[in-house]
């Protein structure tokens, strides 16, 4: 231990210049979900919503993806790029979703299901994706929902506010996992009833995991890239966010002259922060280019199961 204390480098004071000299070095692309922290999502190369990472992770040439987001989202990139390294800063950036779909119960409910269609949201563990038929995103869950051969029942797991709102908007009956997203189902109602009161020509934009009681009362329903190109073409200039509250810092940055305004969580607490996503700092991002760990192991036969369906989506909102 003393030895690695010697031998550690010193953490940079520059860190973002650290970071870019590493990047450089080790052939490497930093992606960045917009929950994360202004700091990080300022050093990305590239800054998405889950489909948009998942096709950036496909498609670049880099030999080393740094996945400045959750597990999960690393996770599909190593899916889609077996043969790069794929870094997450901390390893313990998971996500509430894909806690509460643990693969055996996921296998026993779909055992109970045997005729139904299985669509699992990307929020979840590469054993669930392993045991899906097609992977969906928020920005895309409608469309492929809509797509699916209407003689067959559908699954949707493992969010189900997501499902109740894809539900309504596809027109299909699904039947749904128990599962929801502790940071979106922070928001209070009456916090929200507040604001537009007082912001009576406000825009409201959610995101699709919300509660269907905020869903209900929102203007615009989005993934975080759609509420992101929603705030640039709407007439309003004052938005109330029903999402994690990072993604203001693009919103804010690309409109200067239009007003974001964060809805509270339940009792005032500002808990609608992502504590996974936050897990990620600027010096962890450095300090895993520099060490190239931790990386993502997987194991080959998962990979190839969880593959298909992650393609099959890519194949239809190409
Ligand atoms: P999107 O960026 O796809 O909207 O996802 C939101 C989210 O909760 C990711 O964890
Ligand atoms: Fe998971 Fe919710 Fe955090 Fe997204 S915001 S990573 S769904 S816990």
């Amino acid at each position: 231990m003393v030895f690695a204390a010697l031998t550690a480098p010193a953490v940079p004071h520059d860190l973002p210049a650290a970071i870019d000299k590493l990047r450089q070095a080790r052939k490497a692309v930093i992606l960045a979900h917009y929950y994360q922290s202004p700091e990080i999502q300022d050093v990305a190369d590239f800054i998405g919503d889950s489909l948009e990472l998942s096709r950036q992770a496909a498609g670049t040439d880099a030999e080393v993806i740094v996945f400045c987001g959750v597990h999960f989202m690393a996770e599909t990139a190593k899916i889609l790029s077996p043969d790069k390294t794929v870094l997450l800063p901390d390893l313990e950036a998971g996500c509430s979703l894909a806690d509460a779909c643990p693969a055996d119960a996921f296998a026993a409910f779909r055992a109970e299901h045997p005729d139904h269609l299985v669509v699992s949201y990307i929020n979840c563990s590469a054993a669930v994706k392993a045991q899906s038929d097609l992977i969906c995103t928020s920005s895309n869950a409608v469309r492929l929902v809509q797509q699916l051969p209407a003689d067959r029942p559908v699954l949707f797991a493992p969010d189900q506010n997501l499902g109740r709102w894809v539900a309504r908007e596809s027109g299909r009956e699904l039947t749904l996992w128990p599962g929801g997203c502790i940071v979106h189902e922070t928001f209070s109602e009456q916090a929200l009833l507040r604001l537009k009161l007082e912001h009576p020509r406000a825009e409201v934009i959610a995101h699709p995991e919300c509660l269907p009681n905020l869903l209900d009362l929102a203007d615009f329903i989005g993934s975080t890239s759609q509420l992101l190109r929603r705030a640039g073409t709407s007439e309003a200039s004052t938005f109330l966010v029903l999402t994690e509250p990072g993604i203001l810092h693009q919103m804010r940055q690309r409109l200067p002259q239009k007003t974001f305004l964060e809805v509270p969580g339940q009792d005032g607490c500002s808990c609608n922060a992502c504590p996974y996503m936050r897990l990620n700092t600027l010096e962890k991002l450095w300090q895993c280019l520099e060490r190239m760990e931790p990386a993502i192991e997987l194991d080959e036969a998962i990979r190839l199961k969880a593959l298909a369906p992650i393609q099959r989506m890519l194949e239809l909102s190409a």
